[in-house]
């Protein structure tokens, strides 16, 4: 079987085999969910928005006032060990940063003596096959039952898991989250809809998880001149969308072609969407070859 985590992983300061790495039942990231994540895409060995990523984690940990245990260039010297160790060539890197372990289960943060917990690991990229990509996905609509911090990248998903999990139940990829008759996103990616040729895009707020990739699309559609709009979305408009696609660091850009067993437009993946594929790949392919 092909190995998902490569060795050594980062944890607490050290690099380890996975088997030796054990966390504290006690972790309050096991009893509470209460630590933060991010996901780093790696092409041909060279991280793809690293500075935006652990911007966005020193962010989410400032949002739930934990002390970053590494700076920028610290976590920047975890992720290249990591990524120069695996196997692959495209990599994902995830980081992961908890509350740590006190002596005893309280609500309430544990003394600042506690030391948080770090964990890394790198797992091979698997972005969709041309197949997938030509077909495009299906996906249902789900109420968003998350609570109001969606822009902090946190590891208690509860209600994206179970979204996503009905999505699978279902035959879909993904769940779109509507709340209060708007569009806001999806279990695990950035939603996107394009009408009579303008993209439209639901603005970042803290219903909605600020994407990497989202961030991307955006500075590709205005520097290739397509037409855009950053507002809300009626869930009625999504209905009657002429594209709907995903986005995140592992999807990168993919068509929705069904919704809740509806087909979304013609059915096929759109024209928008094609091109925004290739300028995204035209894009990490310059950051590929950066000396
Ligand atoms: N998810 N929205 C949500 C709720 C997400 O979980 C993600 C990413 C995104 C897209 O963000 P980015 O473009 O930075 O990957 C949007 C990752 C891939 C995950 O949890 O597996």
């Amino acid at each position: 079987m092909t190995p998902y985590v490569a060795d050594p992983v980062y944890f607490n300061g050290q690099f380890l085999p996975l088997s030796e790495a054990h966390v504290s039942p006690l972790d309050r990231g096991f009893l509470y969910g209460d630590g933060v994540y991010e996901i780093i895409p790696v092409y041909s060995r060279r991280t793809f928005r690293i500075d935006e990523h652990l911007k966005r984690l020193e962010a989410t940990l400032a949002g739930i006032k934990l002390r970053n245990p590494l700076d920028l260039a610290g976590w920047k010297a975890v992720v290249e060990k990591l990524v120069a160790a695996a196997p692959w060539e495209d990599q994902s890197v995830y980081l992961q940063v908890t509350r740590g372990a006190d002596n005893k289960r309280d609500h309430a943060f544990p003394p600042a003596s506690i030391a948080s917990t770090s964990f890394a690991f790198s797992s091979p990229m698997l972005t969709p096959s041309a197949e997938l990509r030509a077909s495009g996905v299906a996906a249902i609509t789900v109420p968003d039952q998350r609570w109001a911090r969606c822009d902090l990248k946190v590891i208690s998903l509860l209600a994206n898991i179970l979204a996503r999990q009905q999505a699978v139940e279902e035959g879909c990829a993904e769940a779109l989250l509507i709340r209060d008759g708007f569009l806001k996103e999806g279990a695990a990616s950035n939603i996107f809809v394009v009408k009579n040729g303008v993209l439209l895009a639901p603005p970042k707020t803290h219903l909605m998880l600020p994407g990497i990739t989202y961030d991307v699309v955006l500075e590709l559609a205005e520097s290739y001149g397509q037409p855009l709009e950053i507002r809300e979305i009626q869930e009625t408009e999504l209905r009657n969308a002429n594209e709907v696609w995903m986005t995140s660091s592992t999807k990168e850009v993919l068509a929705i072609t069904t919704l809740d067993g509806q087909p979304v437009g013609n059915g096929k993946p759109g024209p928008v969407g094609e091109k925004m594929w290739q300028w995204y790949q035209d894009f990490k392919n310059t950051v590929m070859r950066k000396g």
